[in-house]
């Protein structure tokens, strides 16, 4: 054979083999199936966040307080004339980013019309989640219409959420009854890593027993809320002196400082109470690993609290904000 004859052939099988492992390539990469959430929405709903970043600690404490409620089902964005919503209720105080649901939710509908404003809630949680992690933080989420939108809220249903004073049992037994264990309270809880907390909701701590909370952290957060213009903090001690529009970083950060007795609520110092808790946070602190997966897993099984009730529509909702018309 000639040398020409031989770089042919050289080709000839160099390309055959990528053609095969091309072909290889295809049968592990799954097609996007109507009904998943592909990589072309995460990419729209990223950026949005991304684009808001101020917001995106809002975003993730929505999806808490929307699934926690008779399951993903928007009804956290629904508003009542009579201020009667589940959106009025103390428990709800503070919430924020429910334009930028909107905003997803109209921009993913461009392409498919399923899209609810429940999904949204959920693909904003994830995204905001993955931007404030620094990519650290991805899990699988259910495809457009899986969350399905109700046509109904009210301010009693929000007594399903936990409150900022309560102990270590009442928030484990508020978790069990979502089907979610003592050690999903320390995960879960960990997202008070990021974004700002309102006065009220951290007055108790301020008059805490000495024992209970670092001296100079009781003093740094009473003058930094007081003089804040809408009398917040910055959930981790890490950005107390940063601007309101710092979001913060989604990391293990807030172990180090709840076991430093530096953390807002009296709920957050209420994991020092358990010893298993305790022993939890000791390890999710020396192991930022171990609690990204952990929370990742949390917050799938979180974002899949399927609807319920009689008011579940089978269609999305035209405006987050309000139920729909009479069919
Ligand atoms: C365990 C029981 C929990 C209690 C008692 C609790 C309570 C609170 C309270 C009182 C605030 C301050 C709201 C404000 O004043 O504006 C807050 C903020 C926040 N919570 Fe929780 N929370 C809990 C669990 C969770 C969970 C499970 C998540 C999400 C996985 C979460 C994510 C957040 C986030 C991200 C913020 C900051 C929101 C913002 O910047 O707008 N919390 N939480
Ligand atoms: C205070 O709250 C209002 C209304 O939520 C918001 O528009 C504003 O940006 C907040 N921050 C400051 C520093 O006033
Ligand atoms: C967390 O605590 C639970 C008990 O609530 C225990 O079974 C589990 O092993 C602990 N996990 C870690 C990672 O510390
Ligand atoms: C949704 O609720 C409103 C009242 O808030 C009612 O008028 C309407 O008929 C309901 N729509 C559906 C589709 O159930």
């Amino acid at each position: 054979m000639s040398k020409r004859n031989e770089n042919v052939s050289l080709s000839v099988l160099l390309a055959s083999a990528v053609v095969a492992i091309l072909l290889a390539a295809q049968v592990n990469v799954k097609p996007a199936m109507a009904g998943d959430y592909t990589i072309g929405m995460q990419t729209k709903v990223r950026d949005i966040v991304q684009r808001n970043r101020a917001v995106a600690p809002g975003l993730i404490r929505l999806a808490f307080h929307d699934c926690w409620v008779k399951g993903c089902d928007g009804s956290v964005l629904l508003e009542r004339a009579d201020k009667q919503a589940e959106m009025d209720a103390p428990q709800n105080g503070g919430i924020r980013g429910l334009d930028l649901i909107q905003a997803i939710k109209d921009t993913l509908s461009l392409d498919d019309s399923t899209v609810t404003c429940a999904d949204a809630v959920v693909y904003a949680a994830r995204e905001a989640c993955n931007v404030l992690s620094g990519g650290n933080i991805v899990y699988a989420v259910d495809g457009p219409g899986s969350h399905k939108d109700t046509n109904a809220s009210s301010m009693a249903d929000a007594g399903a959420l936990p409150g900022p004073t309560a102990s270590f049992a009442n928030l484990a037994a508020n978790f069990n009854g979502k089907g979610f264990t003592p050690r999903d309270v320390v995960v879960l809880s960990g997202a008070h890593a990021v974004g700002l907390a309102h006065r009220p909701n951290f007055e108790a701590r301020l008059t805490a027993n000495a024992n209970e909370i670092s001296q100079k952290y009781r003093n740094d957060v009473n003058v930094i809320s007081n003089a804040s213009p809408n009398k917040t903090a910055h959930n981790n001690v890490r950005d107390l002196d940063k601007a309101e529009t710092e979001p913060g970083v989604l990391d293990n950060n807030y172990y180090a400082a709840n076991l430093g007795k530096k953390v807002l609520f009296s709920s957050d110092f209420a994991l020092t109470t358990d010893g298993a808790a305790l022993n939890n946070m000791t390890n999710f602190k020396n192991d930022a690993t171990m609690w990204f997966r952990l929370f990742e897993d949390a917050m799938a099984r979180l974002s899949r609290l399927p609807a319920q009730g009689a008011d579940v529509l089978q269609v999305p909702r035209i405006k987050c904000n309000a139920p729909n018309p009479a069919s």
